[in-house]
């Protein structure tokens, strides 16, 4: 196995080497290949990836990625979004686990449809206005209901949308509620907007959520804060063959640096892979180190501690040995 290894920008560049060092720890015999891209890169080259970059990162199976920064002006398309276009990585999921320091009791996932809605770049523009077009297709919608409603031990199926205002809202929802009728998974739906109220007010009411891009980036944020915040909360991007591995946190420019960054989400995002890639010893092995790290209480600031990266990866590397 082949694992393209990007850092990115900013914190990517701290925490991703951890998470790699990790997952080398308990898959040793895979093959690791780094490659630079993002901002910084642009900055220096004048190129965030080159063609010969995308060509090394086909040949593997699949890629932990750290975060990338977005140009203040937008000079080109985020190296994420032509990720996940060109690998046609259609399903990003995003799972909810409290663990000793969260505030709250979750335990959810998100299946955000990440291939289109407002993120397919169709955008006209002109000097005193913009119209951004949202498109929905049967096709997209169907298939990250499928993902959803495939889920291992899926409970129940809350089918997020705006269908009160928008007509692309009402095909997705349909063709939402005719998978999960089909396969026979117990399903409700649910306005975006109530939605983001109900996360807060009961978030243990919720299972497996799925939704629209746009809608899924914005919830799985507020999720994230529900379990202690963007430093725990991994993330999946899923097609038919490849796969991408990233925390749902960004490049965070104003921690970058100081060496308090936390590795934990790129680590959880570590364990993804290895359940996608079919390893489930090693991915619990990591889990678990994930875990006794927490509750030994080697925290980074985000949650309250006073520890730093290098404090967390010297934890973790502790654990995974005896473990
Ligand atoms: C995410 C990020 C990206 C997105 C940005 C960086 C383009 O916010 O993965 O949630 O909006 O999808
Ligand atoms: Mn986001």
């Amino acid at each position: 196995m082949k694992v393209a290894v990007l850092p990115g920008d900013g914190i990517g560049k701290e925490v991703v080497p951890v998470a790699a060092d990790a997952l080398k720890a308990v898959m040793p015999d895979a093959e690791y290949v780094t490659v630079d891209v993002g901002y910084e890169r642009f900055l220096r080259e004048g190129i965030p990836m080159a063609e010969e970059d995308f060509r090394l990162i086909r040949e593997c199976d699949c890629i932990l990625f750290g975060a990338i920064t977005t140009p203040p002006k937008l000079s080109y398309r985020s190296i994420i979004l032509t990720l996940r276009s060109e690998l046609d990585l259609y399903a990003n999921i995003r799972p909810f686990r409290s663990c000793a320091v969260s505030p709250f009791k979750v335990d959810m996932v998100i299946y955000r449809e990440n291939s289109e809605d407002l993120y397919c770049g169709m955008e006209d523009v002109a000097e005193d206005r913009v119209l951004s077009t949202r498109k929905i297709t049967r096709r997209a919608s169907e298939r990250i209901a499928q993902a959803a409603c495939g889920r291992p031990g899926i409970k129940k199926l809350t089918i997020v949308h705006k269908a009160n205002v928008l007509r692309s809202c009402e095909l997705f929802r349909d063709v939402c509620t005719g998978v999960a009728r089909e396969r026979g998974v117990p399903y409700e739906e649910m306005l975006v907007d109530a939605t983001a109220y109900n996360l807060v007010r009961n978030p243990a009411r919720f299972d497996t959520i799925v939704t629209t891009n746009l809608f899924g980036d914005i919830l799985s944020d507020e999720a994230a804060a529900l379990i202690g915040g963007l430093g725990l909360s991994p993330s999946a991007n899923v097609g038919d063959r490849y796969a991408l591995f990233e925390p749902v946190h960004g490049s965070a420019p104003d921690i970058a640096g100081k060496g308090i960054a936390n590795p934990l989400a790129a680590v959880l995002s570590a364990k993804m892979l290895l359940d996608w890639a079919g390893k489930p010893g090693p991915a619990e092995k990591l889990e678990k180190a994930v875990h006794m790290t927490i509750e030994d209480g080697v925290l980074t600031p985000d949650l309250g501690g006073k520890y730093g990266t290098s404090d967390v990866r010297a934890s973790l590397m502790r654990h995974l040995e005896r473990l």
